[in-house]
């Protein structure tokens, strides 16, 4: 799997080469937009800082940037098991924003930070790629890095709704793709450590429209967006 993102690094842009997904929004910040303006909901605190944050399976740290320019200050790490991703985080840092995000190689689902290190955990789009068989160790890790009290976030694509299924059988990143629902996230995180979990759908309006953000706040219940949120608040 790593020798794969690593082949993709370079040219890493979300999927967007999938000419439906670039019909409902011609630039992947406005995808990740989606998963970050709903973070910032959540986690206030991240607009004054000090918060340690995670972003387990970073890639190319997108997901840090795009909070980072919407105002988000925390102490960012990044790690993923690609070297090639982790090397684009820095790359694409914009040098407004300050020193890049410290990153680290992962040994499989294994990280090499202590226990409790991280307030807050974030792990977007990876699940789908890590094999069945393995996501168990993937969900023990996220615990274990995870302070006690700390929060954490799995985004996820959702299976149920028929455009994101067709859009992953045709994106070339996605070919070895096995998607997850809400419930099986949620199992797999109860399984690993004890949590008080909350989900949420989002994006059902194409992310490219802006006028249409406040019809997706309304369907936050409804198992149908095209992506998930499933918050997660570790036992303290
Ligand atoms: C679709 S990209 C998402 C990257 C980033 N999280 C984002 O939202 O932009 C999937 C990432 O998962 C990483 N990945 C694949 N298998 C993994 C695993 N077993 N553990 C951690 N990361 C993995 C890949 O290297 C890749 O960077």
């Amino acid at each position: 799997m790593s020798a794969e993102f690593d082949k993709h690094a370079a040219s890493y842009d979300g999927g967007l080469d999938n000419p439906v997904k670039r019909m409902m929004g011609d630039q992947a910040d406005q995808f990740i937009a989606v998963k970050t303006r709903w973070l910032m909901r959540q986690e206030p605190k991240l607009k004054e800082g000090g918060l340690a944050v995670l972003d387990y399976g970073c890639g190319a740290g997108d997901l840090m940037r795009v909070l980072a320019l919407s105002g988000g200050r925390a102490d960012f790490t990044g790690c993923d098991v690609s070297t090639g991703m982790l090397a684009e985080v820095a790359r694409r840092w914009p040098a407004t924003l300050g020193e890049p995000p410290r990153t680290a190689p992962q040994d499989g689902a294994r990280t090499p930070f202590a226990d409790a290190s991280f307030d807050v955990v974030t792990i977007s789009a990876v699940l789908h790629h890590v094999p069945v068989a393995e996501r168990p160790a993937v969900y023990r890790e996220l615990g274990r890095v995870l302070k006690p009290g700390g929060r954490l976030y799995v985004f996820e694509h959702n299976p149920r709704n028929p455009l994101v299924r067709h859009v992953i059988a045709r994106t070339p990143i996605d070919r070895n793709a096995i998607l997850l629902d809400a419930n099986e996230v949620r199992h797999g995180l109860l399984d690993a450590a004890r949590y008080e979990l909350d989900s949420d759908y989002l994006m059902f309006m194409p992310p490219g429209i802006a006028f249409l953000r406040g019809v997706d706040r309304l369907l936050t219940w409804l198992p149908m967006g095209a992506q998930y949120a499933v918050a997660a608040r570790k036992a303290a």
